[in-house]
């Protein structure tokens, strides 16, 4: 297929307008400063990738607690606040439209990271499988978290609420809930890693609460036509799996049609999720295809798209944009490359954590 005429075509996520379906994805880039304050170069990377649709931003954590890497910026203080509205003001000055991804990683992290919390909190004391990485950058092997309690996940709907408040000072057109990728909201969704006894846990019913609660509670801070998900249901990232996905996704898209939210984003599970060497499922399901016709509102799938494959997507109906992750790390203009059918830039995965302007704000335009 030569021609992106769907790929190029303006569409409306509930209240955020889009010039183009080429969404930038969420990317986690390590190179915070101090304070978890996001680094001054993000204004020029994200200013060069305003001609995308909607820049979702990489995750931001809403808590000290809720970090779960060394250098990923935080949403919570008013200095990450004002270096976050720096961003938004470059990427609105170009014509772009950009939201926070709100993030808690729950037990993917490390003491190290927040020495003052201690443990992660996650909901149940299950620890992943394989190692991660501390604050100094060493591997190490995962620890237990604790369980959160009550008055825990009270706070946390706090957090989350504060964070959405920084994000709307910031001048954000919106915000997307992470529940994607084996982090917090996710550990809650999906029996492997929820073992809970109480009213956020055991049932699919109970699972899906704290999702609708956070949605809630965001909604104090952003209209619901502001607020998108991001689910990655048969991901097996960061060590997660259900006994039943289809029931428990199925039913969690029946609980969001009920709010009028923005969109729902949905990741491929054929695709890796971060990049690196993730096992890769190969039977597992299409899942834009057997989810999309569920959800009352705009479709944003993601994983492994090229630009054809998105177009494809888009005319056959199984969603309404698709978010592209690794070209946008090397194709500042990926949209605008799409419409003239230009080359692409390789990407260089040496370069996508930590450091500074070396792969990320030095890949060329056209
Ligand atoms: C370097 C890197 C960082 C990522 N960080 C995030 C993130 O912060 N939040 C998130 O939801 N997904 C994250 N992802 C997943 C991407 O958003 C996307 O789903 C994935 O890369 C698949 O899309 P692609 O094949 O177009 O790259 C990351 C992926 C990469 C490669």
């Amino acid at each position: 297929m030569s021609s992106t005429a769907k790929l190029s075509t303006p569409v409306k996520l509930g209240a955020i307008e889009l010039k183009n379906r080429v969404v930038m994805a969420p990317l986690t880039r390590m190179r915070a400063i101090a304070g978890d304050v996001s680094n001054p170069l993000a204004t020029t990377y994200y200013a060069q990738r305003a001609g995308a649709g909607l820049i979702i931003s990489e995750a931001t954590q809403i808590s000290p607690i809720a970090k779960g890497y060394p250098a990923t910026p935080g949403i919570y203080s008013a200095e990450q606040t004002q270096a976050w509205k720096d961003v938004v003001q470059a990427v609105h000055a170009k014509g772009g439209k950009i939201v926070a991804q709100l993030w808690h990683v729950g037990r993917i992290s490390h003491s190290s990271l927040h020495p003052e919390q201690g443990l992660p909190e996650a909901p149940s004391a299950i620890a992943p499988a394989g190692k991660t990485l501390t604050a100094t950058w060493q591997m190490e092997p995962y620890e237990t978290p604790k369980a959160m309690t009550a008055q825990d996940i009270v706070q946390l709907k706090k957090d989350y609420q504060l964070a959405a408040r920084n994000a709307k000072t910031a001048g954000f057109d919106g915000v997307e809930i992470h529940a994607a990728n084996g982090y917090l909201l996710d550990q809650f969704l999906q029996d492997q890693t929820n073992h809970r006894s109480d009213n956020y846990g055991g049932s699919i019913e109970n699972r899906i609460r704290l999702l609708s609660e956070v949605i809630e509670a965001v909604s104090a801070e952003f209209a619901f036509d502001r607020i998108g998900v991001r689910l990655s249901p048969y991901g097996t990232f960061n060590d997660m799996g259900d006994s039943d996905t289809t029931a428990l996704f199925n039913a969690v898209i029946q609980k969001l049609n009920g709010y009028g939210l923005s969109y729902l984003h949905m990741i491929e599970p054929r695709s890796t999720t971060a990049g690196g060497n993730d096992k890769v499922d190969e039977n597992a399901p299409d899942t834009a295809a057997l989810f999309r016709k569920a959800f009352k509102g705009a479709f944003i799938s993601a994983g492994g798209y090229t630009r054809d494959s998105g177009e494809q997507a888009l005319v056959n109906g199984d969603a309404d944009a698709i978010a592209y992750g690794r070209l946008y790390i090397s194709n500042p203009d990926l949209a605008e490359r799409f419409a003239c059918n230009a080359e692409l830039t390789p990407y260089d995965r040496g370069t996508f954590y930590g450091g500074a302007e070396k792969g990320y704000t030095d890949y060329p335009s056209l």
